[in-house]
């Protein structure tokens, strides 16, 4: 039986536009899509460029013109994997003629423009998701499950790190990460660490926050030395609904570290370890356990936590990151098919928006703020 098949229309070819690429060539043979995919178009900022990667990514078409890829008639979902600044302006145009966004995190550079492109979402009536990939991983939803299920019991402490490198060389060159328009490591990596804790410990309600910047000069775009405006290293101290309390860092001068996307959850009766760059595993504490034999247990990946054994029959083989790409794919696809809810659609992203700014704005004003 043949599908209806969507045309994707791909801006940006950088790290994350080929995560992408993995994502839907993997997603399209693993899983039973509502859809075919065809890797439609690619817009990069020079026709060279785009015409380039179109070659290597397999795409049929390219242009260095996202305005016009944005409005084509042949386009269904546009996938906005450019610097931050840009997705209100893309998805807008995107979302205005009719196409599902797919739009990489952070939504937006403040919570007011990432509200306006979840509310235009909504009157267009088209589906949308934003990036946030480890959210996908079967041991977060094995964590959210065991948490849901109250095998930790009440939940009372959480603390959530995500903590690289990639900025910790003052004299490396000026990127776009750097703009004081939506750049900074609470942007770019704390929002993760929120999106994290909410998807396991439910709303945050208020928090109190330190961001500041280590690395006061830097070489910019032309060799220059420039002073720099945004946060290399952020805290934030957050109360939760449920009435836990916890802390999350953000930090891309962490010399060393490469993909510290970390959680540790603890309640009355268990507590939860995980770590990003021990991707398929999960420790888990229970004091339901023997004395005797009290521990953290390691629980590793395998087909019983779906929906790994669609990549994999074996247990312990492990998945990896592109794959989580793939299972944010399919999440989105089945939401367009309407067969599910969107994963983690802009209003959810607008959300972790307003808790970026909060955090930034508790810093400024050195006071809680309530969310
Ligand atoms: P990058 O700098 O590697 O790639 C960005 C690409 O966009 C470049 O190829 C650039 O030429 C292109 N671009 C810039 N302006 C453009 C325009 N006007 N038209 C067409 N193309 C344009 O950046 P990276 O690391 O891929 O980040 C992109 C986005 O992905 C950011 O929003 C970032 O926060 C997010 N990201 C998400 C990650 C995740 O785990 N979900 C990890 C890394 C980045």
């Amino acid at each position: 039986m043949t599908k209806p098949t969507l045309n994707v229309g791909l801006v940006g070819s950088g790290f994350m536009g080929k995560t992408h690429i993995f994502g839907y060539v993997l997603a399209s043979r693993v899983f039973d899509l509502p859809f075919d995919i065809n890797l439609e178009c690619v817009a990069e900022t020079t026709p060279e460029l785009a015409n380039d990667m179109r070659r290597r990514f397999g795409f049929g078409r390219s242009t260095a013109n996202w305005k016009a890829m944005a409005e084509d008639q042949n386009i269904d979902i546009f996938d906005i994997t450019a610097p931050n600044m840009f997705h209100k302006e893309m998805a807008l145009a995107a979302i205005a003629a009719g196409k599902h966004v797919y739009c990489e995190k952070p939504l937006a550079t403040n919570a007011e423009d990432a509200l306006a492109m979840a509310r235009a979402a909504d009157k267009a009536r088209v589906c949308t998701q934003v990036g946030f990939n480890y959210l996908s991983n079967p041991m977060f939803a094995l964590a959210r499950r065991l948490i849901a299920e109250g095998k930790l019991g009440e939940i009372r402490s959480y603390r959530g790190v995500h903590a690289e490198d990639y900025m910790s060389d003052s004299s490396a060159p000026w990127t776009w990460r750097l703009d004081p328009d939506g750049g900074g490591a609470f942007a770019d990596l704390g929002s993760h660490t929120i999106a994290t804790a909410e998807f396991l410990l439910g709303p945050v309600v208020s928090v109190l926050g330190s961001l500041n910047t280590i690395v006061r000069e830097r070489t910019g775009p032309n060799g220059e030395s420039m002073s720099v405006n945004v946060d290399d290293v952020g805290h934030a101290l957050l109360k939760f609904e449920n009435g836990a309390v916890g802390s999350v860092e953000a930090n891309w001068i962490a010399k060393g570290q490469k993909m510290q996307h970390d959680f540790e959850v603890n309640g009355s009766d268990g507590s939860l370890i995980y770590t990003q760059e021990r991707l398929n595993e999960l420790l888990f504490f229970s004091s339901d356990d023997q004395e005797h034999m009290q521990g953290f247990r390691k629980i590793v990946s395998g087909p019983s936590h779906e929906p790994y054994g669609l990549f994999c029959v074996a247990p312990g083989h492990q998945i990896g990151y592109n794959e989580l790409k793939a299972i944010e794919i399919m999440g989105f696809l089945k939401a367009i098919a309407g067969s599910s809810p969107e994963p983690f659609n802009f209003r959810a992203g607008a959300r972790v928006q307003f808790l970026v700014d909060a955090v930034a704005e508790s810093s400024a004003t050195n006071s809680w703020k309530t969310v």
